[in-house]
């Protein structure tokens, strides 16, 4: 479906509304917001001055004249005229009073390998030294890029705050995705250096992670974009754990130069607010992979305030996000958020269920954990896996997270139930890699919970549910429509990287009242999500409107995937669709047919599906590859994935008449379901 078509004929509502549970009295006595006049701090009379309370969570080196320019609408430009550095705000101003204080720490995936302790004076001493080989090892200056294809190890925080030290733009690649992948987004970003790491663990194995940059390296190369130097982490300094040769002159071992480093303090670069920090690419409707461009004063602020009052933290909080920093999800709350509160964050390197369900409480009872952060993936998952295993295990939870797709009120009731032992708020917090930081959720001591929806806007943000049409659809209607924010955020991206036409088309074009206004009120911001407002104002997200496919929480497009296949000589035709799924949410079914010559085999079909993990990554391999002797098309040629979509979910497919061919569905339905 594209952006442009009916959000209502396409989703119907239907389930029952939920009651409503309260924080606990213990949660409320020490929460960091217990004021009921919060939300009316931001309503919309006092925007955009009430985000001054957001950037005053911060040290400036100078302050800003102008808390929003709207003069380049929609690019918003937050606390423009201010200096600062987002290092020098998650590491440096902690040290007077915490440099003793755990800062991360890191639990490897072995659990015979020691967990590691890293203080705010120890962090400071490697990002330092690490910044200064960037800075003059591998010439790095303020506004440089540079791609990342790091895994979940304390290399990767290390490396990104020192990149924001000097100024440089970080580009993370998540480390599941392919070294083709990451070359596209070498190539998008146009970085000339690649840090990688040799290797690191995934369910009991070490990952040759190395392969995947030759990989990367070459197909950015083939577009266009040399990259000069391979800065490679050694996941056991001084060993080498990869196969792949190292090319004499262009890669380079990290624990080697370091040593070259000791010691070295680098200052912070004072840096105007309205700077880029990083770049987090994401998918869209067609091919190319999206680089959100996220600021450096308005997102730190952002997630600065969502960590201390949406994630409760405090300094002497542990606190464990179980996402990958690889996603925007990590960069903003294991990250920037909590570091920049001086917390010390858990950073875990392998899978939840290794060696068993029960690792993540025996890793919260090792730890004093206290504030616990996943998606319904993991939660469903770790149910499905060991449901009773949270009680073997002596932990204490006061605060816990969902994110990423919409949680079943039965699998929210699990993770308030048995995971929190009914001692926990949980927040179910909506929003998207575009965004910064949440959109909506629960202030935990202040509003109540409602399982299955993320709660209203927080402080500051003014959703609406706009039909087709463009008209607001009111609280309790019980109507699904486009979800929109009204106003602009500080921890929103400024544009899509060198692709502001995009930008504006994408998430603004639909409903903007006038394309020349310079008054935000013109360009609500359309998330690309269908949603429904109850009456009390709680949102519930039903999914996405676009060709993009949630899965285990992260977005997929469907275009990507069918490139990939087509990237195999004997397909014709792909059409990927999205099919519920138990722990998953939903994950990608391929369907393909073939060029005249090919033949259908198992062989084939397995060819295909690793063709789209080469391609992309494990995470998008299909459920199934179903080779069909056609598909299913109108009469105008045009591929009907919807019918497919019914068929993988057993669902009816409706009327079928118009139909160019339609005897292949019932050929179709039973080559999948019979
Ligand atoms: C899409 C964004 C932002 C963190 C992780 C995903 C879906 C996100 C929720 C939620 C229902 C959710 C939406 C959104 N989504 N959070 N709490 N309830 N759906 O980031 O990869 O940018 O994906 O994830 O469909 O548009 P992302």
């Amino acid at each position: 479906m594209s952006s442009n078509e009916s959000v209502e004929k396409h989703y119907s509502v239907h389930w029952q509304e939920e009651g409503l549970y309260q924080a606990p009295p213990e949660f409320i006595g020490q929460a960091n917001c217990t004021d009921p006049g919060i939300y009316e701090k931001f309503s919309l009379d006092k925007f955009p001055e009430c985000f001054k309370a957001f950037a005053d969570l911060l040290d400036w080196d100078a302050y800003w004249h102008t808390t929003l320019d709207t003069s380049d609408a929609p690019c918003w430009r937050w606390f423009v005229g201010g200096r600062l550095n987002a290092c020098y705000n998650c590491v440096d101003r902690h040290l007077d009073k915490y440099r003793n204080k755990t800062a991360i720490h890191f639990v490897p995936e072995l659990e015979e390998e020691k967990i590691e302790h890293i203080t705010y004076q120890e962090l400071y001493r490697r990002v330092n030294e690490t910044a200064a080989l960037l800075k003059d090892f591998a010439g790095l200056k303020a506004g440089d890029r540079v791609t990342l294809h790091l895994p979940m190890t304390p290399e990767l925080p290390i490396t990104m705050l020192a990149c924001a030290r000097l100024g440089i733009i970080h580009s993370e690649v998540f480390a599941g995705f392919s070294g083709r992948a990451c070359g596209d987004r070498i190539w998008d970003s146009e970085s000339t250096v690649l840090i990688t790491m040799d290797s690191y663990y995934r369910s009991g194995k070490l990952l040759d992670h190395k392969e995947k940059a030759d990989e990367a390296i070459k197909s950015a190369e083939k577009q266009g974009q040399k990259v000069d130097k391979v800065l490679i982490w050694r996941r056991y300094p001084g060993t080498y754990s990869s196969q792949t040769p190292v090319v004499d002159g262009r890669d380079y071992f990290m624990d080697e130069l370091l040593k070259n480093y000791f010691s070295v303090v680098v200052e912070p670069v004072s840096m105007p607010a309205e700077d880029i920090l990083f770049l987090m690419y994401t998918s869209g409707s067609t091919g190319r992979p999206k680089g959100c461009q996220h600021s450096i004063g308005g997102y730190l602020a952002y997630v600065t305030w969502m960590s201390k009052y949406v994630q409760d933290i405090h300094p002497e909080d542990v606190y464990w996000c179980m996402a990958d920093i690889g996603w925007i999800t990590g960069h903003s709350f294991i990250v920037y958020g909590p570091l920049a509160l001086a917390a010390s964050s858990v950073i875990y390197e392998g899978v939840p269920t290794y060696p068993d369900a029960g690792r993540p409480w025996k890793i919260a009872e090792e730890l004093g954990v206290n504030i616990f952060h996943t998606s319904p993936t993991a939660i469903r998952g770790l149910r499905k896996a060991g449901a009773d295993e949270p009680s073997k295990y002596n932990y204490h939870f006061k605060h816990m997270t969902t994110v990423g797709e919409p949680i079943e009120p039965e699998v929210w009731r699990w993770y308030y139930n048995v995971v929190g032992r009914k001692k926990a708020v949980i927040v179910d917090t909506w929003w998207q890699t575009e965004n910064g930081g949440f959109l909506c959720s629960t202030i935990p001591a202040v509003v109540p919970m409602k399982p299955g929806s993320a709660g209203p806007g927080v402080p500051g943000i003014h959703p609406i549910i706009l039909d087709d049409e463009g008209n607001e659809i009111p609280p309790g209607a019980g109507k699904a429509g486009n979800i929109c924010i009204k106003n602009p955020w500080p921890g929103a991206f400024q544009t899509i990287w060198k692709d502001k036409e995009r930008y504006i088309e994408t998430y603004y074009r639909r409903y903007n009242r006038d394309p020349n206004s310079k008054d935000w009120r013109d360009w609500p911001y359309m998330a690309g999500d269908a949603a429904v407002m109850a009456a009390d104002g709680y949102f519930r997200i039903l999914g996405r409107i676009d060709d993009v496919i949630n899965v285990a929480g992260h977005r997929l497009g469907t275009k990507e995937i069918e490139s990939a296949a087509l990237t195999v000589e004997e397909v014709a035709e792909a059409a990927v669709v999205s099919v519920n799924d138990e722990v998953k949410g939903t994950v990608p079914d391929l369907y393909v047919s073939l060029k005249p010559q090919a033949q259908a085999n198992e062989e084939l079909a397995k060819r295909i599906s690793n063709a789209v993990s080469e391609v992309i990554g494990k995470i998008a391999r299909p459920a199934h590859v179903y080779i069909v002797s056609d598909m299913p098309k109108t009469r105008s040629g045009k591929l009907m994935r919807r019918i497919l979509a019914s068929i993988s979910n057993y669902k009816d497919v409706g009327d079928v008449t118009t139909l160019a061919n339609p005897k292949i569905v019932e050929e179709i339905r039973r080559q999948v379901q019979d």
